[in-house]
């Protein structure tokens, strides 16, 4: 459990994005607006706030995870990565952040960072998934601009530069 400060906010410490960060919380704050308004991180995004549409997903330890129903002080001592550590350098994108720009994947942006957390980490746990299984997977993240033609092109094409990239 985080440590508490003199006015009883908890000091909640993690990694994000492979810096050490922190800050205060209340015991209630969210951990989506802890990341927003705490520390700046507002490449994640809120949407429904609870749990459905999947625009706060960000990757916990590893694996996918809402930021909206989570607390900021569960998140004490985790490694966190949000879209903002997504890109491997400052002047180039990732694969799958390449294809969304590439194929029109978004439009407003609002649904994309979510929807790029869940394929990086859904693409490395399993490189060799069908179409149906990256369509599944992406039917927990809800879009109201696109279709999500574009955003299923996106994702396939992913798949398979990584694909060419593991075995090149
Ligand atoms: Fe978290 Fe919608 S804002 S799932
Ligand atoms: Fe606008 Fe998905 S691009 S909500």
């Amino acid at each position: 459990m985080p440590r508490l400060t003199a006015d009883r906010r908890h000091l909640v410490r993690f990694i994000l994005n492979g810096r050490a960060v922190e800050g205060e919380a209340e015991p209630r704050l969210l951990l989506v607006d802890f990341l927003r308004h705490v520390l700046g991180a507002t490449g994640t995004h809120a949407g429904c706030e609870h749990g459905v549409c999947g625009a706060c997903t960000i990757q916990i330890d590893g694996e996918p995870a809402r930021a909206c129903i989570m607390l900021a002080v569960q998140a004490d001592g985790a490694d966190i990565r949000t879209v903002e550590g997504l890109a491997p350098a400052p002047d180039r994108l990732s694969v799958p952040q390449e294809c969304f720009r590439e194929f029109h994947g978004l439009q407003c942006g609002f649904c994309t960072a979510g929807i790029l957390m869940s394929l990086d980490a859904f693409l490395r746990a399993q490189p060799d998934a069908s179409e149906l299984e990256i369509r599944t997977m992406l039917s927990g993240h809800l879009c109201r601009c696109t279709g999500y033609v574009p955003i299923m092109q996106a994702a396939l094409a992913a798949q398979q530069r990584l694909r060419e990239a593991a075995h090149a």
